[in-house]
């Protein structure tokens, strides 16, 4: 049986950064995001007794990432399953920072376990997620999401729907091509070497707490204090790794240039940038065409994506 599933990716406002335990990559720290709608991932996958598994994106056979994908389908549906066959379609940049890790092995999961006869609720699906990428278990649910680091499991909820607070997301593309450390390697880096790296780890509940009580009551200036000190702080950890981790480019720093402009005129955004040199900036849905356009006049920026909040990782019927 032939099964596609569709997830978008997420935006953390308070960040993963970093293991509790690498060997089932679970998160040291919670963490909150907001699902996307318009930048997407597709999936199909059938377990079609092939000679091993078979892995295409957007078209072209990509044996470089097969490896990550296979055992992601040994989780699922268990090592003595059947070759498979995963095509994968995605309407935005792949491992440039824009968590396409996240939309890929939610959507990934979601298609698998139906395809070879499961039939599993969001957090169970969420949970095989999480053993891939950290980030993916939040992309099973939409709007705003969190995920809470327990001792042995995660657990993840939507705190709001996404039409509850209808926030935007405008993307500053800065880079196409791929990060140079994937983030599993940069969040070792730092656990090991950045002097920061337990303040961030003991500091995150706090910063949880302070996130979850702005989405609650809906308070755009709390959420985005927390959000832009959260985001600096994880980047404070990187930069302060050896080697350190610098993610950012010269147009990064003029995108959060631009933002503080457009604070100072009184618009509501505010920035985050993840694991690579893309800037989004969150605001009202009413101000994001003219963030985009600050955005797109902005030095070195390539493109810009706009989405509003969507849901969690469905089946959808393949074209
Ligand atoms: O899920 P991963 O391993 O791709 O790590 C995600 C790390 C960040 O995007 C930088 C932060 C986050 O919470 O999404």
């Amino acid at each position: 049986m032939q099964v596609t599933s569709q997830a978008q990716p997420n935006i953390a406002l308070v960040k993963y950064w970093g293991k509790r335990d690498a060997d089932r990559n679970l998160p040291a720290t919670g963490s909150l995001s907001v699902t996307l709608d318009t930048l997407w991932t597709r999936m199909t996958v059938e377990f079609d007794g092939g000679d091993g598994d078979r892995l295409y994106v957007n078209g072209q056979s990509a044996p470089s990432l097969l490896s990550r994908v296979s055992r992601c389908l040994d989780t699922v549906a268990g090592r003595g399953r059947s070759g498979a066959c995963i095509e994968s379609e995605c309407n935005f940049p792949i491992a440039a920072g824009l968590a396409s890790s996240a939309s890929s092995f939610a959507a990934l999961v979601q298609a698998a376990s139906r395809a070879s006869g499961q039939s599993l609720d969001p957090l169970a699906l969420a949970r095989l997620a999480g053993q891939a990428s950290g980030s993916a278990a939040r992309s099973l649910y939409g709007g705003f999401v969190e995920l809470r680091a327990g001792d042995d499991e995660i657990d993840v909820a939507s705190i709001a729907a996404p039409d509850e607070w209808p926030l935007s997301v405008t993307v500053a593309v800065t880079e196409r091509a791929a990060k140079p450390v994937s983030s599993g390697a940069a969040m070792s880096v730092s656990r090991e070497s950045s002097p920061f790296y337990n303040t961030w780890v003991e500091r995150q509940p706090a910063d949880l707490d302070k996130a979850r009580e702005a989405v609650r009551t809906r308070d755009f200036a709390a959420l985005a204090a927390i959000a832009e000190h959260n985001c600096l702080k994880m980047h404070s950890v990187m930069w302060t790794s050896r080697p350190p981790i610098v993610y950012w480019n010269s147009a990064t720093v003029a995108c959060l240039e631009t933002v503080r402009a457009l604070q100072r005129d009184g618009i509501p955004v505010f920035f985050t940038i993840d694991a690579g040199p893309q800037v989004k900036a969150v605001s009202s849905p009413e101000s994001a065409d003219a963030v985009a356009d600050a955005l797109r006049g902005t030095a070195g920026v390539i493109d810009v994506l706009q989405s509003s909040l969507g849901t969690g990782a469905r089946l959808v019927d393949p074209d």
